[in-house]
């Protein structure tokens, strides 16, 4: 099957939602997904099938560590959610979606990108730091709402692909 994959826009929104409720327990508002495409249009991507299906995003976002009044300010990227429909799973999608938005992070500016990962998602912890090159920077405890720890992992982006 042919999958493209290319920048998300607003008419693909509700195609993202719904691939996130299938995937994932972490759910968000459409004004979420409106805030991360509006504010950083270049940070959003999807994976579409032949029927115009949605069967993967990512929605990423750009933030600044310590005040961004001060002028050591450090712009990151953030990973705010990947997500792959299981039928489309293991064909290389999510490292593709992960890499054109980590690429355009270093085109904004950003040093570096972070993101959460449940300590048991197996999956996800592979693509991030066997796929990608992501490292653990920290571990936030109980950091979701049913108590499972985080893996705060980061990715230098000047190393990166
Ligand atoms: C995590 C997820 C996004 C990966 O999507 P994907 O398109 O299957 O990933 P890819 O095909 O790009 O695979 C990337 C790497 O992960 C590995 N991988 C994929 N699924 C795996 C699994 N279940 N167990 C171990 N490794 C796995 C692949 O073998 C590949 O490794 P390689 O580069 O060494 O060959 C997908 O499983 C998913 O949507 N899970 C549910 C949502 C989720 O957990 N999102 C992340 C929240 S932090």
């Amino acid at each position: 099957m042919v999958i493209t994959i290319r920048r998300g826009t607003m008419s693909d929104y509700l195609g993202m939602q719904k691939s996130n409720l299938y995937c994932l327990p972490e759910n968000y508002h459409m004004k979420f997904y409106i805030y991360h495409g509006t504010c950083w249009p270049e940070l959003s991507w999807v994976a579409e099938d032949p029927q115009g299906r949605i069967v993967g995003y990512v929605l990423s976002k750009l933030e600044d560590e310590g005040p961004s009044t001060t002028p050591n300010a450090v712009t990151h990227g953030h990973i705010t959610s990947v997500a792959v429909l299981r039928s489309c799973r293991g064909n290389g999608i999510a490292t593709k979606l992960m890499t054109q938005a980590t690429r355009e992070m270093r085109g904004l500016g950003a040093k570096f990108c972070s993101l959460h990962v449940r300590e048991s998602n197996k999956a996800a912890r592979h693509l991030y730091t066997e796929t990608m090159g992501f490292t653990v920077h920290n571990v936030e405890k109980k950091y979701y709402a049913d108590g499972e720890d985080a893996y705060d992992c980061r990715l230098d982006l000047d190393k990166a692909e």
